[in-house]
């Protein structure tokens, strides 16, 4: 067996032995249930890990991960993460979660065919075309690859809006809240982009849905 192998299966024992030094019953009480708060919609990448970099342990946040943090309506995997998190768990927050220097960003900002992904990516470059005029005056290609990275998270918070799961939520009085964040990989640190939605009030009409 490699090396790194086995020495995952050896700290998953280090991992056990630490935390129930310190509270023995950790793993008994953590097997009777979840109830976590928050939901996290966030990039498969393995430098963005939602518990690590929030300081929260297991059981805690409920995590759905993709390339590049999407909420596609089509996707049974995230709408079904989605609706058990909403309507089952009852969680409150749903933070969607990008990062800066995402690989999936980039290929979008590429005319390159990368294979069966380039369907997956697509979605990143409508949300290019749709905030075209204000990346294109961006000279700067750093700059440019950054925004797009805050943009698609803004803009698959409003995803989350649009689904009928969340609409119920909210006309059902549940108190569930919306954020898009972007870490970064340079510093470790989260922006709060400050797209919170508690209700429908700033959704567009034509997503509204009836109840
Ligand atoms: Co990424």
């Amino acid at each position: 067996m490699p090396e790194l192998y086995n020495t995952l299966l050896s700290n998953n024992k280090k991992w056990v032995a630490e935390i129930t030094e310190k509270d023995p019953d950790f793993f008994i009480n953590l097997s009777k249930g979840q109830a976590p708060p928050v939901l996290w919609i966030g990039c498969a990448d393995s430098r963005v890990p939602a518990n690590v970099i929030t300081g929260t342990k297991p059981g805690e946040i409920f995590v759905h991960r993709n390339i590049a943090n999407m909420v596609i309506h089509t996707d049974m995997n995230m709408l079904s993460v989605l609706d058990y998190a909403v309507n089952v768990l009852h969680i409150r927050h749903i933070i969607v979660c990008g990062h800066y220097g995402c690989g999936g960003v980039r290929a979008a900002l590429s005319n390159t065919q990368f294979g069966i992904i380039d369907n997956w990516i697509r979605h990143i470059k409508d949300v290019y075309r749709l905030h075209n005029d204000e990346l294109n005056a961006l000279t700067d290609e750093n700059e440019r690859f950054d925004r797009l990275v805050e943009l698609n998270v803004i803009e698959q918070v409003l995803d989350l809006a649009k689904t009928s799961i969340v609409q119920n939520a909210w006309k059902n009085k549940e108190q569930l809240w919306l954020h898009g964040w972007v870490y970064s990989l340079e510093n470790g640190l989260v922006k709060d982009l400050d797209v919170n939605f508690g209700n429908d009030s700033e959704l567009p009409v034509i997503y509204k849905l009836n109840a």
